[in-house]
Protein backbone atom coordinates (compact mmCIF):
# COMPACT_ATOMS: atom_id res chain seq x y z
CA UNK A 1 0.00 0.00 0.00
CA UNK A 2 2.95 1.92 1.15
CA UNK A 3 4.45 2.15 -2.52
CA UNK A 4 1.51 2.65 -4.13
CA UNK A 5 1.11 5.91 -2.24
CA UNK A 6 4.67 6.90 -3.16
CA UNK A 7 4.20 6.09 -6.67
CA UNK A 8 1.00 8.18 -6.83
CA UNK A 9 2.38 10.92 -5.34
CA UNK A 10 5.50 10.93 -7.67
CA UNK A 11 3.05 10.82 -10.56
CA UNK A 12 1.24 13.88 -9.02
CA UNK A 13 4.03 16.18 -10.38
CA UNK A 14 3.79 14.54 -13.81
CA UNK A 15 0.11 15.27 -14.48
CA UNK A 16 -1.89 12.74 -12.98
CA UNK A 17 -5.59 12.81 -12.55
CA UNK A 18 -7.54 12.24 -9.51
CA UNK A 19 -11.42 11.32 -9.28
CA UNK A 20 -12.70 15.29 -8.70
CA UNK A 21 -10.48 16.41 -11.99
CA UNK A 22 -11.17 13.55 -14.02
CA UNK A 23 -15.42 13.99 -12.92
CA UNK A 24 -15.54 17.87 -13.27
CA UNK A 25 -12.71 18.69 -16.42
CA UNK A 26 -13.71 15.79 -18.72
CA UNK A 27 -16.32 13.68 -17.28
CA UNK A 28 -19.34 16.12 -16.79
CA UNK A 29 -17.88 18.83 -19.49
CA UNK A 30 -17.61 16.22 -22.40
CA UNK A 31 -20.15 13.95 -22.08
CA UNK A 32 -23.56 14.76 -22.47
CA UNK A 33 -26.37 13.19 -19.94
CA UNK A 34 -28.73 12.64 -22.31
CA UNK A 35 -25.83 10.36 -24.23
CA UNK A 36 -25.17 8.31 -21.03
CA UNK A 37 -27.53 5.21 -22.25
CA UNK A 38 -25.60 4.30 -25.31
CA UNK A 39 -22.38 3.53 -22.79
CA UNK A 40 -24.22 2.18 -19.94
CA UNK A 41 -26.38 -0.26 -21.62
CA UNK A 42 -24.47 -2.68 -23.14
CA UNK A 43 -26.97 -3.95 -25.36
CA UNK A 44 -27.63 -0.47 -26.90
CA UNK A 45 -23.61 -0.18 -27.48
CA UNK A 46 -23.72 -2.79 -29.51
CA UNK A 47 -27.05 -1.66 -31.84
CA UNK A 48 -25.16 1.83 -32.43
CA UNK A 49 -21.83 -0.01 -33.40
CA UNK A 50 -23.51 -2.84 -35.45
CA UNK A 51 -25.11 0.16 -37.12
CA UNK A 52 -21.61 2.35 -37.31
CA UNK A 53 -20.33 -1.27 -38.95
CA UNK A 54 -18.07 -1.87 -35.72
CA UNK A 55 -17.21 -5.54 -35.62
CA UNK A 56 -18.89 -6.59 -31.59
CA UNK A 57 -19.28 -10.08 -30.11
CA UNK A 58 -22.17 -11.65 -31.80
CA UNK A 59 -25.31 -11.53 -29.47
CA UNK A 60 -27.58 -14.52 -29.11
CA UNK A 61 -30.29 -13.12 -27.47
CA UNK A 62 -31.44 -10.60 -24.41
CA UNK A 63 -33.71 -11.95 -21.77
CA UNK A 64 -35.74 -9.09 -20.27
CA UNK A 65 -38.34 -10.77 -17.52
CA UNK A 66 -38.91 -13.63 -15.31
CA UNK A 67 -41.14 -15.24 -17.56
CA UNK A 68 -38.56 -14.81 -20.54
CA UNK A 69 -35.85 -17.21 -19.02
CA UNK A 70 -37.68 -19.98 -20.09
CA UNK A 71 -36.71 -19.12 -23.51
CA UNK A 72 -32.71 -19.74 -22.35
CA UNK A 73 -32.44 -23.41 -24.22
CA UNK A 74 -33.54 -21.26 -26.97
CA UNK A 75 -31.16 -18.46 -27.62
CA UNK A 76 -28.22 -21.05 -26.50
CA UNK A 77 -28.93 -23.28 -29.03
CA UNK A 78 -27.14 -25.95 -29.52
CA UNK A 79 -23.72 -24.30 -28.42
CA UNK A 80 -21.49 -25.13 -25.82
CA UNK A 81 -19.75 -21.54 -25.20
CA UNK A 82 -21.66 -18.31 -24.27
CA UNK A 83 -21.52 -15.35 -22.47
CA UNK A 84 -24.10 -14.02 -19.82
CA UNK A 85 -24.12 -10.41 -18.29
CA UNK A 86 -25.86 -7.55 -17.06
CA UNK A 87 -26.95 -5.02 -19.80
CA UNK A 88 -25.86 -2.37 -17.39
CA UNK A 89 -23.70 -3.70 -15.18
CA UNK A 90 -19.60 -2.78 -14.33
CA UNK A 91 -16.28 -4.04 -13.38
CA UNK A 92 -16.89 -7.40 -14.36
CA UNK A 93 -19.67 -7.83 -11.97
CA UNK A 94 -22.31 -10.49 -12.73
CA UNK A 95 -20.50 -11.66 -15.79
CA UNK A 96 -20.87 -15.38 -16.53
CA UNK A 97 -18.06 -16.51 -19.11
CA UNK A 98 -19.32 -20.81 -19.99
CA UNK A 99 -16.56 -22.47 -22.03
CA UNK A 100 -17.84 -25.97 -22.46
CA UNK A 101 -20.94 -27.91 -21.89
CA UNK A 102 -20.07 -30.75 -18.82
CA UNK A 103 -22.28 -34.22 -18.05
CA UNK A 104 -25.76 -31.91 -18.72
CA UNK A 105 -24.09 -29.04 -17.06
CA UNK A 106 -22.20 -26.15 -17.24
CA UNK A 107 -18.64 -25.58 -17.24
CA UNK A 108 -17.27 -21.44 -17.01
CA UNK A 109 -14.01 -20.49 -18.14
CA UNK A 110 -12.47 -20.55 -14.71
CA UNK A 111 -13.08 -24.43 -14.34
CA UNK A 112 -16.62 -24.21 -12.59
CA UNK A 113 -19.16 -26.38 -13.12
CA UNK A 114 -22.41 -25.37 -13.02
CA UNK A 115 -26.10 -26.27 -13.52
CA UNK A 116 -29.00 -24.90 -15.54
CA UNK A 117 -30.97 -23.71 -12.66
CA UNK A 118 -27.95 -22.30 -11.44
CA UNK A 119 -27.38 -19.88 -14.97
CA UNK A 120 -31.71 -19.44 -14.78
CA UNK A 121 -30.91 -17.92 -10.86
CA UNK A 122 -27.96 -16.08 -11.93
CA UNK A 123 -30.30 -14.46 -15.01
CA UNK A 124 -32.96 -13.70 -12.38
CA UNK A 125 -30.41 -11.94 -10.32
CA UNK A 126 -29.34 -9.47 -13.12
CA UNK A 127 -33.35 -8.56 -14.14
CA UNK A 128 -33.54 -7.77 -10.24
CA UNK A 129 -30.89 -5.10 -10.98
CA UNK A 130 -28.37 -6.65 -8.60
CA UNK A 131 -25.68 -6.05 -10.71
CA UNK A 132 -26.84 -2.74 -12.59
CA UNK A 133 -26.01 1.14 -12.00
CA UNK A 134 -28.31 2.19 -8.98
CA UNK A 135 -29.67 -1.05 -8.70
CA UNK A 136 -32.65 -1.01 -11.62
CA UNK A 137 -34.29 -3.61 -13.17
CA UNK A 138 -31.81 -4.67 -15.79
CA UNK A 139 -32.00 -6.93 -19.05
CA UNK A 140 -29.10 -9.78 -19.50
CA UNK A 141 -27.69 -10.13 -22.75
CA UNK A 142 -26.13 -13.50 -24.53
CA UNK A 143 -23.35 -13.48 -26.53
CA UNK A 144 -20.42 -14.83 -28.60
CA UNK A 145 -17.89 -15.85 -26.04
CA UNK A 146 -14.67 -14.25 -27.64
CA UNK A 147 -11.88 -16.58 -28.10
CA UNK A 148 -8.44 -14.69 -27.30
CA UNK A 149 -5.73 -14.41 -30.12
CA UNK A 150 -2.97 -17.21 -29.41
CA UNK A 151 -0.54 -14.14 -28.89
CA UNK A 152 -1.91 -13.90 -25.07
CA UNK A 153 -1.28 -17.35 -24.31
CA UNK A 154 2.26 -16.85 -22.50
CA UNK A 155 0.84 -13.66 -20.40
CA UNK A 156 -2.77 -14.38 -19.93
CA UNK A 157 -4.68 -17.02 -17.20
CA UNK A 158 -7.97 -18.51 -18.44
CA UNK A 159 -10.49 -15.80 -20.22
CA UNK A 160 -9.71 -12.81 -22.11
CA UNK A 161 -7.74 -10.26 -22.19
CA UNK A 162 -9.08 -6.64 -23.05
CA UNK A 163 -7.32 -3.56 -24.57
CA UNK A 164 -8.15 -0.64 -22.90
CA UNK A 165 -8.00 2.57 -24.31
CA UNK A 166 -8.86 6.66 -23.23
CA UNK A 167 -10.60 8.70 -25.45
CA UNK A 168 -10.49 12.75 -25.57
CA UNK A 169 -13.01 13.88 -28.21
CA UNK A 170 -11.89 11.11 -30.27
CA UNK A 171 -8.13 11.15 -29.95
CA UNK A 172 -6.57 8.37 -27.90
CA UNK A 173 -4.34 9.58 -24.88
CA UNK A 174 -3.51 6.60 -22.99
CA UNK A 175 -3.99 2.86 -23.11
CA UNK A 176 -3.31 -0.43 -21.35
CA UNK A 177 -3.55 -4.04 -21.62
CA UNK A 178 -5.46 -6.17 -18.88
CA UNK A 179 -4.49 -9.64 -18.22
CA UNK A 180 -6.56 -12.10 -16.18
CA UNK A 181 -5.28 -14.04 -13.51
CA UNK A 182 -6.04 -16.79 -11.44
CA UNK A 183 -7.65 -14.74 -8.88
CA UNK A 184 -9.74 -12.41 -11.67
CA UNK A 185 -11.59 -15.76 -12.86
CA UNK A 186 -10.82 -15.01 -15.99
CA UNK A 187 -11.96 -11.47 -16.08
CA UNK A 188 -10.18 -8.48 -17.51
CA UNK A 189 -11.16 -6.27 -14.41
CA UNK A 190 -8.54 -4.66 -12.51
CA UNK A 191 -10.89 -4.54 -9.40
CA UNK A 192 -11.86 -9.02 -9.59
CA UNK A 193 -7.21 -8.89 -9.87
CA UNK A 194 -6.72 -8.59 -13.54
CA UNK A 195 -3.41 -7.05 -14.25
CA UNK A 196 -3.04 -3.47 -15.89
CA UNK A 197 0.25 -3.06 -18.73
CA UNK A 198 0.75 0.13 -20.36
CA UNK A 199 0.78 0.37 -24.19
CA UNK A 200 2.97 2.63 -26.21
CA UNK A 201 0.52 4.77 -28.09
CA UNK A 202 3.02 4.06 -31.50
CA UNK A 203 4.43 0.66 -31.25
CA UNK A 204 1.62 -1.04 -29.62
CA UNK A 205 4.57 -2.19 -27.17
CA UNK A 206 3.79 -3.43 -23.55
CA UNK A 207 5.06 -1.44 -21.28
CA UNK A 208 5.40 -2.13 -17.24
CA UNK A 209 2.50 -4.03 -15.26
CA UNK A 210 0.25 -3.11 -12.28
CA UNK A 211 -0.91 -5.65 -10.11
CA UNK A 212 -2.85 -5.04 -7.53
CA UNK A 213 -1.29 -1.47 -7.05
CA UNK A 214 1.85 -2.63 -6.97
CA UNK A 215 4.00 -2.79 -9.72
CA UNK A 216 5.10 -5.80 -11.27
CA UNK A 217 7.33 -7.18 -14.08
CA UNK A 218 5.85 -11.09 -14.59
CA UNK A 219 2.40 -12.55 -14.77
CA UNK A 220 1.81 -14.26 -11.55
CA UNK A 221 0.46 -17.36 -13.31
CA UNK A 222 2.71 -18.26 -16.21
CA UNK A 223 5.65 -15.84 -14.62
CA UNK A 224 6.56 -14.42 -18.15
CA UNK A 225 7.41 -11.27 -18.77
CA UNK A 226 4.44 -8.54 -19.61
CA UNK A 227 6.61 -5.98 -20.73
CA UNK A 228 7.81 -5.53 -23.84
CA UNK A 229 5.44 -7.34 -26.11
CA UNK A 230 4.25 -6.80 -29.33
CA UNK A 231 0.29 -5.97 -29.57
CA UNK A 232 -0.93 -7.30 -33.19
CA UNK A 233 -2.51 -5.07 -35.39
CA UNK A 234 -2.22 -2.05 -33.19
CA UNK A 235 -2.88 1.02 -35.36
CA UNK A 236 -6.37 -1.18 -36.38
CA UNK A 237 -7.03 -0.92 -32.29
CA UNK A 238 -5.89 2.92 -32.08
CA UNK A 239 -8.45 3.75 -35.05
CA UNK A 240 -11.15 1.60 -34.12
CA UNK A 241 -10.82 3.79 -30.19
CA UNK A 242 -10.66 6.70 -32.26
CA UNK A 243 -13.79 6.27 -34.11
CA UNK A 244 -16.13 5.66 -31.25
CA UNK A 245 -16.41 9.25 -30.43
CA UNK A 246 -18.53 9.25 -33.79
CA UNK A 247 -20.03 6.46 -32.85
CA UNK A 248 -21.40 7.29 -28.99
CA UNK A 249 -21.35 11.40 -29.31
CA UNK A 250 -19.33 11.17 -25.51
CA UNK A 251 -16.24 13.46 -25.32
CA UNK A 252 -14.39 11.49 -22.51
CA UNK A 253 -14.34 7.52 -22.63
CA UNK A 254 -12.58 4.37 -21.76
CA UNK A 255 -13.27 2.37 -24.93
CA UNK A 256 -12.73 -1.46 -24.47
CA UNK A 257 -11.73 -3.58 -27.46
CA UNK A 258 -10.49 -7.46 -27.65
CA UNK A 259 -8.52 -9.54 -29.94
CA UNK A 260 -10.60 -12.30 -31.19
CA UNK A 261 -8.77 -15.30 -32.46
CA UNK A 262 -10.56 -15.39 -35.85
CA UNK A 263 -12.78 -12.45 -35.74
CA UNK A 264 -10.23 -9.76 -34.78
CA UNK A 265 -10.71 -6.77 -33.05
CA UNK A 266 -13.77 -6.48 -31.54
CA UNK A 267 -15.61 -3.61 -29.13
CA UNK A 268 -16.58 -4.64 -26.14
CA UNK A 269 -18.26 -1.97 -24.18
CA UNK A 270 -17.56 1.67 -23.42
CA UNK A 271 -17.12 3.45 -20.36
CA UNK A 272 -18.50 7.38 -19.70
CA UNK A 273 -16.43 7.05 -16.56
CA UNK A 274 -13.04 5.27 -16.85
CA UNK A 275 -10.95 4.22 -14.42
CA UNK A 276 -7.55 6.12 -13.13
CA UNK A 277 -4.85 2.99 -12.80
CA UNK A 278 -3.93 3.28 -16.07
CA UNK A 279 -1.94 5.59 -14.79
CA UNK A 280 0.17 3.89 -12.93
CA UNK A 281 0.78 0.90 -15.70
CA UNK A 282 1.81 4.01 -18.21
CA UNK A 283 3.40 5.90 -15.47
CA UNK A 284 2.52 8.93 -16.93
CA UNK A 285 -0.35 11.26 -15.18
CA UNK A 286 -3.28 11.27 -17.57
CA UNK A 287 -3.42 15.85 -17.57
CA UNK A 288 -0.53 15.84 -19.38
CA UNK A 289 -1.78 14.30 -22.48
CA UNK A 290 -5.68 15.69 -22.15
CA UNK A 291 -4.03 19.40 -22.00
CA UNK A 292 -1.99 18.84 -24.83
CA UNK A 293 -5.34 17.56 -27.13
CA UNK A 294 -7.13 20.41 -25.57
CA UNK A 295 -4.60 22.86 -26.95
CA UNK A 296 -4.82 20.55 -30.67
CA UNK A 297 -8.47 21.28 -30.22
CA UNK A 298 -8.31 25.09 -29.72
CA UNK A 299 -5.55 25.39 -32.46
CA UNK A 300 -8.16 23.60 -35.09
CA UNK A 301 -10.74 25.59 -33.76
CA UNK A 302 -9.28 28.84 -34.54
CA UNK A 303 -8.26 27.16 -38.17
CA UNK A 304 -12.05 26.58 -38.54
CA UNK A 305 -10.80 22.38 -39.09
CA UNK A 306 -11.51 19.24 -38.27
CA UNK A 307 -9.62 16.23 -37.74
CA UNK A 308 -10.25 12.42 -39.27
CA UNK A 309 -10.01 9.42 -37.29
CA UNK A 310 -6.68 8.91 -39.03
CA UNK A 311 -5.23 12.34 -38.48
CA UNK A 312 -6.09 12.26 -34.37
CA UNK A 313 -4.36 8.97 -34.14
CA UNK A 314 -1.15 10.04 -36.10
CA UNK A 315 -1.40 13.15 -33.72
CA UNK A 316 -1.09 11.29 -30.79
CA UNK A 317 1.51 8.84 -31.79
CA UNK A 318 4.12 11.68 -32.51
CA UNK A 319 2.72 13.65 -29.14
CA UNK A 320 2.61 10.45 -27.08
CA UNK A 321 4.22 7.79 -28.28
CA UNK A 322 7.89 6.13 -28.56
CA UNK A 323 8.38 5.80 -24.84
CA UNK A 324 11.69 4.11 -24.12
CA UNK A 325 11.65 0.74 -22.31
CA UNK A 326 11.27 0.50 -18.62
CA UNK A 327 14.45 0.69 -16.99
CA UNK A 328 16.15 -1.82 -14.05
N1 LIG B 1 -18.05 -12.10 -24.89
C1 LIG B 1 -17.07 -12.35 -24.03
N2 LIG B 1 -16.25 -13.42 -24.19
C2 LIG B 1 -15.27 -13.68 -23.30
N3 LIG B 1 -15.00 -12.92 -22.22
C3 LIG B 1 -15.76 -11.84 -22.00
C4 LIG B 1 -16.85 -11.50 -22.88
N4 LIG B 1 -17.43 -10.37 -22.42
C5 LIG B 1 -16.75 -10.05 -21.30
N5 LIG B 1 -15.74 -10.90 -21.03
C6 LIG B 1 -14.76 -10.80 -19.94
O1 LIG B 1 -15.32 -10.05 -18.88
C7 LIG B 1 -14.68 -8.77 -18.72
C8 LIG B 1 -15.69 -7.66 -18.44
O2 LIG B 1 -16.60 -7.55 -19.52
P1 LIG B 1 -17.25 -6.16 -19.96
O3 LIG B 1 -18.16 -6.44 -21.11
O4 LIG B 1 -16.17 -5.16 -20.19
O5 LIG B 1 -18.15 -5.75 -18.71
P2 LIG B 1 -17.89 -4.77 -17.45
O6 LIG B 1 -18.67 -3.53 -17.77
O7 LIG B 1 -18.44 -5.49 -16.28
O8 LIG B 1 -16.42 -4.48 -17.39
C9 LIG B 1 -13.92 -8.57 -20.04
O9 LIG B 1 -12.79 -7.74 -19.85
C10 LIG B 1 -13.56 -9.98 -20.44
O10 LIG B 1 -12.38 -10.40 -19.79
MG1 LIG C 1 -15.22 -3.63 -18.99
Amino acid sequence: MFGFWKTWKALEARGIMGINRRNADYVLKYNKRSLYPIVDDKIITKERALAAGIHVPEMYGVISTEKEIDKLDEIIGGRSDFVIKPAQGAGGDGILVVADRFEGRYRTVSGKIISHEEIEHQISSILTGLYSLGGHRDRALIEYRVVPDQIFKSISYEGVPDIRIIVLMGYPVMAMLRLPTRQSGGKANLHQGAIGVGVDLATGLTLRGTWLNNIITKHPDTTNAVDGVQLPNWDGFMKLAAGCYELCGLGYIGVDMVLDQEKGPLILELNARPGLNIQIANDCGLTLRTHAVEARLEELKTAGVTETPEERVKFVQEMFGHIPPVEG
